[in-house]
């Protein structure tokens, strides 16, 4: 593409966004007169740090209406989240998943405390030095959190690339030299979130809506978009597991996870389906979850213990309400009347 065409595309992208774009969303208005009432007093790096974490793995629905406004009130500054408490990182967490995620947080905060005079460091280099952050998420914070002049790609924007250039496998670094050259300089804010919503709203994985992308004259993949920007398809594993409900005066007995898995939250015991564990205890019903690579399949039982186990914390069901206990747990939980 010949820097006339890239200056037209550019243009006809932030028409689009002008138009379509979800110019609303809260992380996007942070110290602007658009800001959300709640996100006042919100540093902008430290909010969009905190809206592209969850963004990771979460829908931007979601996000919005069960997690953002809750965390950011609880942990208003860098500072807050240096200074947490892990179990109650990882109680706002809940349900968000991916608790590295969150624990990363906290160790990111401290670092930024100790190298960078507690605030996120503006360069991409630097933050991509800190816990938890990898390319994509430092270009997005230094862009929009700080108005730097970057490009990143993420998988939306891997995709419209993909199409755009009709490029089948590309690796990261092709990915990224695309992007740099189409990077807008006069207007890297909203080009780079516009390329974002184009990914989100027009160019869909399954059925990409050719016919309204501002991108079309351009676009070398328009006419089989399905060939290019394919996902790696997961290989799921299936795993038999036993959840035990280990019941000691009205008190359950959890662990917290040492685990890379779940490291940091709690869990109510279990095991590979085949292992001999508490033979007596009583089958309650089961449930299938997903976990990461993971699906899974869980039988939940319940033994009433005649001591104390020393193995686990035993905790009452009011205790369990203000407990990290993982989304595993938490439905065994919820399954079961006790
Ligand atoms: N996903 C990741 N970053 C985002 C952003 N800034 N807006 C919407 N969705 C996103």
């Amino acid at each position: 593409m010949v820097l006339k065409q890239i200056k037209i595309l550019q243009e006809n992208l932030l028409l689009w966004y002008e138009k379509n774009g979800r110019k609303n969303l809260p992380w996007r208005n942070l110290e602007s007169e658009n800001c959300d009432e709640r996100l006042k007093d919100i540093s902008r790096a430290y909010g969009v740090y905190i809206s592209e974490i969850m963004l990771q793995q979460t829908q931007v629905k979601s996000v919005l209406q069960k997690f953002y406004f809750p965390f950011l009130q609880k942990f208003p500054t860098l500072q807050s989240l240096a200074d947490c408490d892990e179990d109650e990182l990882l109680k706002a967490w809940q349900g968000l998943g991916y608790y590295s995620r969150a624990r990363n947080l906290k160790q990111a905060a401290l670092e930024c405390v100790s190298k960078f005079n507690s605030k996120l460091p503006r360069q991409v280099r630097d933050l991509k030095s800190l816990s938890g952050i990898g390319a994509y998420t430092a270009g997005a914070i230094a862009c929009f959190g700080y108005d730097e002049k970057v490009s990143f790609v993420d998988g939306n924007i891997s995709r419209v690339l993909s199409r755009l250039f009709a490029l089948k496998n590309p690796s990261m670094n092709e990915l990224e030299i695309k992007a740099k050259k189409l990077l807008n300089l006069n207007d890297a804010f909203n080009h780079n979130q516009a390329l974002l919503d184009l990914g989100a709203l027009v160019c869909l994985p399954k059925s990409a809506k050719c016919g309204i992308c501002p991108m079309y004259d351009f676009c070398k993949g328009k006419y089989e978009p399905q060939l290019y920007g394919k996902k790696k398809k997961i290989i799921y594993e299936n795993l038999n597991l036993k959840l035990f409900l280990l019941e000691f005066k009205h008190k359950f007995g959890v662990q917290k996870s040492q685990d890379k898995l779940y490291k940091g939250m709690y869990n109510f015991p279990f095991f590979k389906e085949e292992e001999i564990v508490f033979e007596n205890a009583k089958f309650l019903g089961e449930f299938k979850h997903s976990y990461t690579k993971y699906k899974l399949n869980i039988k939940i039982y319940h033994q009433i213990l005649k001591d104390e186990d020393r193995n686990y914390e035993f905790k009452s069901l009011e205790e369990l309400e203000s407990t990290a206990l993982s989304a595993l747990s938490l439905k065994a939980l919820k399954s079961v009347k006790l």
